[in-house]
């Protein structure tokens, strides 16, 4: 079937993405916490529909994805909003819509609190403060986070002045990054209990980020424990705002081999895409899944990029077989972050988008074209003949 696919080409699959929506549908139920999605991983129409009724809401992170979720949603769906990016003219085209405004600091609040939709509830972004991630990029706790208020200073400003939290009901915090258990989690919770306990009691909502990998957890003892922390000792209703865990199984790249050629004495495949498609392994300099790949295959082969970067390289692969030119390279679990990062860096178009529907049938979504990439450049006008 890929053979009738453009590449290079992006696909979801349906049938892994409703596995994977039921699985944390179930837990979120189970642990009666509010299950949100974080467009942020992935915001393609095939990903946004199947999602849509079947999470309490999505998590936004600026007037763009905001607006796109109300439009594929119908206006109909629960909208939070948390970005340290505040605009005044924000508030003024959606804050109507939004059912949750996380302010990213108490300057925010303080400039904006009074401008907050009677229906909206308000909520502060805290920093935990408790680090987990290693890579600084990534670490929202890290030194000088410009995420959230660091909970040792909330806890003093409330203390010096209580009535400085008046009209906030929540809590968010977002501190993980691909967990696959949730100790971190308990801990932060805990944490956050020992700290604010006073601040709690006088809440009505928390919520707990995005960063674990639900569906890969073999124990998930610690998140009902950790739920249990909000719900059962403060009354609080719990969110989870998971991007990965939903998205990133159901995506995969699929790209064609152009050349094939002997460098330093490996052959190198160069396909028709290129990190600028997957953006993350260039960023975390990671060897993503190939399909086919056998651990001492007899085919080895560096596969590339097609872009001038000399970095633009995916990684030394082998196969059973040897690859051709026209051969197909899938590159599976692409589905988060991949086309949120995608650009068309050397004037190389976006993949093409597909889904596969759960009866095996393929649908073009959208085929990037030259007009766009005029577009994106502010060129105008008629292709030269
Ligand atoms: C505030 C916030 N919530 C949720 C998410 C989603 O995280 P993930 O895709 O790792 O589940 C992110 C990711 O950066 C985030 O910054």
């Amino acid at each position: 079937m890929t053979n009738t696919i453009k590449t290079p080409a992006y696909v979801t699959d349906e049938k892994i993405l409703d596995r994977d929506l039921g699985a944390l549908r179930k837990i979120a139920d189970e642990a009666a916490c509010k299950l949100l999605y974080s467009p942020k991983a992935c915001a393609l129409s095939p990903v946004l529909e199947k999602v849509a009724g079947r999470v309490d809401g999505f998590s936004c992170s600026s007037l763009f994805e905001l607006r796109l979720i109300d439009r594929v949603c119908g206006g109909e769906t629960p909208l939070h909003l948390v970005s340290p990016l505040l605009k005044e003219e924000t508030l003024g085209e959606i804050g109507g819509r939004l059912d949750y405004l996380t302010f990213n600091s108490l300057t925010q609040w303080e400039l904006f609190g009074d401008k907050v939709p009677a229906a909206t509830r308000a909520g502060i972004r805290i920093n935990p403060q408790l680090s987990f991630i290693r890579d600084p990029r990534y670490d929202p706790c890290r030194r000088n986070s410009k995420l959230g208020v660091p909970i040792s200073k909330l806890a003093e400003a409330v203390e010096a002045e209580p009535a400085r939290l008046r009209g906030i009901s929540g809590l968010h915090f977002h501190n993980n990054c691909d967990a696959t258990d949730f100790a971190s989690l308990l801990a932060t919770a805990r944490h956050i209990q020992d700290v604010i306990p006073n601040l709690l009691e006088s809440l009505d909502w928390i919520n707990m980020g995005g960063g674990y990998l639900f569906n890969l957890a073999e124990d998930t003892s610690d998140f009902f424990h950790a739920v249990e922390v909000f719900r059962d000792t403060f009354g609080l209703d719990v969110f989870i705002e998971p991007g990965a865990a939903l998205a990133r199984r159901a995506g995969s790249i699929v790209a064609t081999v152009h050349d094939l050629f002997e460098s330093d004495g490996i052959q190198v495949a160069v396909l028709d895409t290129t990190v600028n498609h997957m953006a993350e392994v260039f960023e975390f300099q990671f060897e993503p899944d190939v399909l086919g790949h056998v651990d001492g295959g007899a085919h080895p082969y560096v596969l590339a990029g097609c872009t001038c970067r000399a970095g633009d390289v995916f990684g030394e692969y082998a196969f059973d077989a040897p690859l051709a030119v026209g051969s197909r390279i899938t590159f599976p679990n692409m589905g988060a972050y991949t086309m949120s990062n995608a650009h068309r860096f050397n004037g190389v178009g976006l993949p093409t988008i597909y889904t596969r529907r759960a009866d095996g049938g393929l649908e073009m979504i959208r085929e990037d074209t030259f007009d766009d990439f005029a577009r994106t450049a502010g060129v105008a006008g008629n292709a030269v003949a």
